[in-house]
């Protein structure tokens, strides 16, 4: 069962100064601490809904984070505060980077931000993983944006649906392909 709906009124998305941003903005470990900080209320919002804790931590200089910032608020005077609507991390592994959580507002869900945001992604962290578990929805990115499965990946996603299985929001092996 989800933990957060579409409709939910519960998620009060964090604020950070205003600003000129591009979306999705790169967060390390010289950022703002109310981006840093904006980026930990995010990541509480993925393991609830997902049900997996994927640490961030403000002071790891193997993370990268980036966060997006509503649309309308991206061109903003610094006296204002502007909400972040999603986040996510990678971090540096020994064999390069991997995408290790990434989450968005419910109703900004759908709406190309990953994909636009994708290519910024390749073009940083060359041809990165993707850490599971993966859900359905991320599932389906993958499959239409070509991510090749690795045999990590693949077993580590085979260990949460055998422990897991019961749980709809897994996306099965052969729909990560
Ligand atoms: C998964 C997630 C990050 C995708 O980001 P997004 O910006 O919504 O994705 P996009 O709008 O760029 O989607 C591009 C494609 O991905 C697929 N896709 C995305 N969400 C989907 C869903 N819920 N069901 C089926 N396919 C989906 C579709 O193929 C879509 O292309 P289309 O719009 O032409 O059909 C976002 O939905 C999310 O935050 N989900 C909740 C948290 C989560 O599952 N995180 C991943 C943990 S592994």
């Amino acid at each position: 069962m989800l933990a957060i709906y579409p409709d939910a009124t519960d998620i009060i998305c964090p604020l950070i100064r205003g600003g000129q941003f591009h979306n999705p903005v790169r967060i390390t470990t010289t950022s703002l601490n109310c981006e840093k900080k904006a980026v930990c209320d995010i990541n509480h919002f993925f393991s609830k809904e997902i049900g997996c804790m994927l640490q961030y931590s403000e002071t790891d200089p193997n993370q990268v984070a980036f966060l997006w910032i509503h649309p309308e608020a991206r061109d903003s005077s610094k006296e204002f505060q502007v909400p972040c609507i999603g986040a996510c991390c990678f971090y540096r592994q020994e064999s390069g980077y991997e995408l290790q959580w990434v989450w968005l507002h419910p109703y900004w869900r759908g709406r190309g931000l990953l994909s636009e945001a994708w290519p910024k992604f390749i073009s940083e962290f060359g041809e990165f993983d993707v850490e599971p578990p993966i859900t359905k929805a991320m599932a389906a990115f993958l499959k239409k944006h070509g991510f090749k499965m690795t045999e990590r990946f693949k077993h580590t996603q085979r260990m949460f649906l055998r422990y897991d299985s019961f749980d709809s929001r897994w996306a099965s092996l052969e729909s990560c392909r």
